[in-house]
């Protein structure tokens, strides 16, 4: 497949948060990581966003950024942005940390839009349904987001590789 056609074919995930400066840039880490580590940047892209515009522009949280490097993830590159009108054509799944954060994403789905919206949590096998917010209550709250997404990645990376055929047949 030429450059363009696989460029168009990929297949986007983003993982929204309420700040966009830890949980979702910690799920954008993670799942980057397993789209590096099994080469598949021609076939799957990540990227996060937050409802709220409390820290456009700003790096992740450094209790964020500390927890994730300790487990191997490189959140340093990402920048906090707001959740777009353009994302809902954009990415194939626009996926929530928490169910305030999909009732938010879902007030806004503009007319057209072709995004499955959700729950990151839904594709994990814990019974948690979501990612619980660290930013104030601290402890150990990141590395509970850390295992809550570790888990969710995996399964949902095991997903597109289920659903989408043309998958492997895109290289
Ligand atoms: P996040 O955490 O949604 O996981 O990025 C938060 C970050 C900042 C705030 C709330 C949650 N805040 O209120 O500023």
């Amino acid at each position: 497949m030429n450059p363009q056609a696989s460029e168009q074919a990929k297949i986007r995930v983003l993982m929204v948060c309420l700040g966009n400066i830890c949980r979702s840039p910690t799920a954008h880490g993670v799942f980057q990581k397993h789209i590096d580590d099994n080469d598949l940047s021609y076939a799957l892209e990540v990227d996060s966003a937050g409802t709220s515009r409390y820290h456009i522009g700003e790096p992740p949280d450094s209790r964020s950024s500390s927890a994730a490097s300790q487990r191997g993830y490189d959140l340093s590159a990402q920048r906090a942005r707001q959740l777009a009108d353009e994302d809902y054509q954009r990415f194939d799944y626009i996926l929530a940390m928490d169910s305030d954060n999909l009732r938010e994403i879902e007030a806004r789905r503009p007319s057209e839009a072709r995004a499955e919206t959700g729950l990151l949590l839904d594709f994990a096998k814990s019974e948690e349904m979501e990612v619980p917010d660290p930013y104030y209550s601290g402890g150990d709250g990141f590395e509970i987001v850390l295992n809550l997404v570790e888990d969710a990645c995996l399964e949902l990376l095991a997903h597109i590789k289920d659903r989408h055929e043309h998958f492997s047949s895109l290289r």
